[in-house]
């Protein structure tokens, strides 16, 4: 008898079994280049990525650049063009200083594990999106999980540490589109003199006086004790990502963060695509409030419709499911009907609500915001 041996991939198979009798089988599904669907799935929330000035600005840099960076940043991945994009996000965040990544997910995981430490104290919201979480992990500081948006939650698990501690929200939850309570969340780190540090990946572009962001929003753009994360690949409609903060900060990560030192450095176009998306910004600072208004027209299209969603303080529209086969159907029946949306349920939403997420564009028109609460509403399952 021939000896067979054991299949090294055989638990695959058995976890795939396990996720296709849950339901949960992801899949990807490639667009074509010209959009077929009406897009409220996308992050581009300023309607930027396919501007013919940001893609002019990527085209650009790479052919006066070359298409990689060559190398890390400390090496030969630096060029003229990352220095002018860290001032110019500094500057309109107003910041002191930046660091440029190659996503939001190392800009993350470089604050955290560059100002965490064993020993120091994370204390982080539990709606926090999943980089924060590995940014969490990685830095080895004790973490403490405090209840969504709950400032006095942030300084009972404050109180009493002494050495490094930092909190990290989100500025815009990534599921629901609530906003954290910045003020009270900076008050409660300043009494124990704690870090606040947030990630505004969805306030960028959105919220804050030309969509300058939610610290801008909130007043603490540039304060000493601040430090803002963010990713170029939603509102500017490139790639990449980034840190600010007071310049101190900013040399600490270039001289400890692994996701700065040991990554290749952001591609040039995706540089220039940032850089062309900000002077647009500027030029056209109303882009902001329109993402915003348009949230709030799909927002009052769906509830006026009986449909139950979170009030959105940016462009993303959370509208509840029944259940997670509810949602999965749901979103299928819009895009059979022409409209994509995002489509969340558990494990990747760790409360077990499943819910659809729609995103507002500044371009998006009445008649685009008509249709998709229209099919929104043709398609819903009869307990929404
Ligand atoms: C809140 C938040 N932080 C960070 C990231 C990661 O950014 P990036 O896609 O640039 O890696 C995302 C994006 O998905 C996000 O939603």
């Amino acid at each position: 008898m021939s000896y067979a041996p054991p299949d090294p991939f055989g638990w695959i198979d058995d976890e795939a079994g396990r996720r296709a009798a849950a339901g949960l089988v992801r899949s990807l599904r490639p667009r074509p280049a010209e959009p077929d669907l009406l897009d409220l799935a996308s992050n581009d929330y300023l309607g930027l990525t396919r501007h013919p000035e940001v893609t002019a600005a990527a085209a650009e840099a790479a052919l006066r650049w070359g298409a990689g960076a060559t190398g890390s940043r400390l090496v030969t991945g630096s060029t003229t063009l990352h220095a002018e994009l860290e001032d110019a996000l500094a500057a309109f965040c107003g910041f002191e200083a930046a660091l440029v990544f190659s996503s939001g997910y190392a800009a993350n995981l470089a604050a955290l594990t560059a100002l965490g430490a064993p020993g120091g104290l994370i204390v982080s919201d539990a709606g926090n999106h999943a980089s924060i979480v590995d940014g969490c992990r990685l830095s080895r500081a004790a973490t403490a999980v405090v209840p969504h948006a709950d400032p006095d939650a942030v300084r009972k698990a404050l109180d009493g540490h002494t050495g490094r501690a930092l909190a990290v929200t989100d500025s815009v939850f990534s599921v629901d589109g609530d906003a954290a309570p910045l003020a009270g969340l900076a008050a409660a780190c300043r009494e124990s003199g704690a870090v606040l540090l947030v990630d505004d990946a969805h306030g960028l572009g959105v919220l804050g006086e030309g969509g300058r962001g939610a610290l801008a929003a909130a007043g603490l753009a540039g304060a000493p004790d601040t430090v803002a994360t963010l990713t170029l690949s939603k509102s500017l409609g490139s790639q990449g990502g980034a840190v600010l903060g007071p310049a101190r900060v900013i040399t600490h990560l270039v001289n400890t963060a692994r996701t700065f030192i040991f990554d290749t450095g952001l591609a040039p176009a995706a540089a220039g695509a940032a850089l062309g998306a900000l002077r647009l910004l500027r030029r056209e600072p109303e882009r902001a409030g329109r993402a915003r208004e348009a949230a709030a027209a799909l927002y009052g299209g769906l509830t006026a419709a009986g449909l139950t969603a979170v009030r959105p303080d940016a462009a993303v529209v959370s509208v509840r499911a029944p259940s997670a086969e509810d949602a999965v159907r749901w979103a299928a029946d819009c895009r059979t009907a022409g409209v994509a949306v995002g489509c969340f349920r558990p494990p990747s939403v760790p409360d077990g609500v499943s819910r659809l997420r729609l995103t507002a564009r500044a371009d998006l028109t009445d008649r685009q915001i008509t249709v998709a609460v229209s099919t929104l509403v043709s398609a819903a399952p009869p307990r929404a």
